[in-house]
């Protein structure tokens, strides 16, 4: 077995082949100057397993050339491992007209493919528009490692991830809570005011995504108003648009797990990733 590293996600495609005790493939990809993608695999692979996101846009792309070139190169099983899987925030058609994005992504992206994995996915009854075996393993071991022993609560930023938040403090042996939170748009979040037992407190707020960092932001507002003397923000998915981590200064520390490349990248999901592999194999 080959881990063949998409050009998203080369440091955890290391870290994959090394839980998974195999080799990373010799694998070429870059971008033509109009944006188009272009991938070669330079080593011979059986048994292939891809690391590559689909966000942005031509990351997704890249996840079809690589099935296509690992089958041109004589790969007889190929799995992809997708660490973010965009689109799936779109899990429903919220009004008329609109598209069910991931479902298109979704039957998009399994052509060419034996097996498909991938990390907190947004909502998980999204993995039935694929035809082919398809897992989302959780982030919050990793998140559970990183802040192991610094922490004293767990908060969920919206009722929607609180089996998350719930998750890594069980890891934790601490207690969990979360916010009751409405959008306003694709950047404002308001979260009702809620008495929370954080007097002194050490917490934690787990989201799956961090994108703007507006729900963290009032999130962490929430916390400082009940007193808690720590804030560490935390993500499974670090995508920090439009100057994110600049806003989360407001938090004490904000970690990510390796999902996504970031400066804060700080703990990885491949041990999780290795095993869901092993079992699909
Ligand atoms: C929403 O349901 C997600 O779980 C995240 O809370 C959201 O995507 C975070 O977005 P932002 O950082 O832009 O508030």
């Amino acid at each position: 077995m080959h881990v063949v590293p998409g050009s998203s996600s080369r440091a955890l495609a290391g870290k994959l082949a090394t839980a998974l005790g195999c080799d990373v493939a010799k694998a070429e990809s870059k971008v033509f100057p109009d944006s188009e993608r272009y991938v070669r695999v330079l080593d011979g692979v059986e048994e292939a397993v891809l690391v590559q996101n689909a966000h942005p846009d031509g990351n997704l792309v890249e996840i079809l050339l690589w099935a296509d070139a690992l089958r041109e190169a004589g790969a007889t099983w190929v799995a992809a491992v997708v660490p973010y899987l965009g689109y799936a925030r779109q899990d429903k058609v919220f009004e008329a007209g609109e598209a069910l994005s991931i479902r298109p992504v979704a039957k998009a992206l399994q052509r060419g493919l034996d097996a498909f994995v991938t990390v907190d996915v947004h909502n998980p009854a999204i993995l039935p528009f694929f035809d082919i075996p398809a897992e989302s393993v959780s982030g919050a071991p990793a998140i559970a490692r990183h802040v192991k022993g610094r922490v004293d609560a767990v908060l969920s930023p919206d009722e929607g991830g609180k089996e998350r938040a719930e998750e890594v403090a069980e890891l934790l042996g601490v207690p969990w809570d979360f916010l009751e939170k409405s959008r306003l748009d694709a950047r404002r979040v308001v979260v009702q005011p809620k008495s929370l037992a954080v007097e002194g407190k050490a917490v934690v707020i787990m989201d799956d995504i961090i994108s703007t960092g507006g729900t963290i932001v009032a999130a962490t507002e929430s916390l400082r108003k009940n007193g808690a003397s720590r804030v560490v923000a935390a993500c499974t998915h670090g995508l920090f648009a439009e100057g994110a981590l600049e806003k989360l200064k407001v938090c004490d520390e904000v970690v990510a797990t390796d999902t996504v490349e970031n400066p804060v990248a700080v703990t990885s999901v491949a041990r999780e990733v290795a095993e869901a592999i092993t079992g699909l194999r």
